[in-house]
């Protein structure tokens, strides 16, 4: 399975494309912006770095990440879809976006594409999202596309050598291939 094109709503004048080699010089340096990884457990973020996961995404069968780009093809931000395993039904979704590009339902958009994606295509029942309990624009983003807060995994994951708590999310695909809920966010066109 590969991270096949997905179009989103004209008036975002974005799409979603798998992510390439060359998109690490762009996805490194804003990630390297002031504040960008602050509530994300993200290592090591040089071009080097980023250039051997993008290379990952390549041989793994289990993590796919789009590029989120403009009408030039520019980077704007990445969405993806980590731990993916079939055998369970089950995916994590994962989304940066370049600060210059925030605030206007980039992140949102793509989640939301992604999540519907990988119920209808990969035919996942559940997309959850583990999120750090001081993370408020990415939980956000999280309510607005519908998934549920499950509860508190403590202790969860290293942010930079410190345990620290997360929030689960999660939406869940139930009977005949309804997501519940499966909301549209505001403004879609
Ligand atoms: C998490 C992250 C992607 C959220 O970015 P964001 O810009 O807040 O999210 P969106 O692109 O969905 O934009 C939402 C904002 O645009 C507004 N907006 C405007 N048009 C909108 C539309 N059509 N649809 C939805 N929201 C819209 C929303 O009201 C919201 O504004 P607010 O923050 O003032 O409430 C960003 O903070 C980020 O990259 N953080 C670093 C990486 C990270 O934390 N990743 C997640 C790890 S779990």
């Amino acid at each position: 399975m590969t991270a096949t094109p997905i179009p989103l709503p004209s008036a975002l004048a974005a799409s979603l494309r798998p992510l390439q080699l060359h998109d690490a010089v762009a996805w490194s340096a804003y990630l390297n912006r002031p504040g960008v990884i602050e509530h994300t457990s993200w290592g090591d973020i040089s071009p080097a770095a980023i250039a051997a996961l993008i290379g990952s995404y390549a041989e793994n069968r289990d993590a796919l990440r789009w590029a989120i780009v403009d009408t030039s093809g520019r980077l704007l931000g990445t969405v993806g879809l980590n731990e993916i395993a079939r055998a369970h039904g089950r995916a994590e979704l994962a989304y940066d976006l370049d600060p210059l590009h925030q605030g206007r339902g980039l992140a949102t958009h793509a989640a939301l594409a992604v999540m519907n994606w990988a119920h209808d295509a990969l035919g996942l029942q559940r997309i959850q999202a583990t999120v750090l309990d001081s993370n408020a624009s990415s939980i956000a983003v999280l309510e607005r596309i519908g998934m549920q807060r499950e509860g508190i995994l403590r202790q969860y994951r290293k942010v930079r050598g410190q345990a620290r708590d997360y929030w689960m999310y999660a939406a869940v695909r139930t009977g005949q291939g309804t997501a519940v809920p499966r909301p549209s966010p505001h403004q879609s066109t």
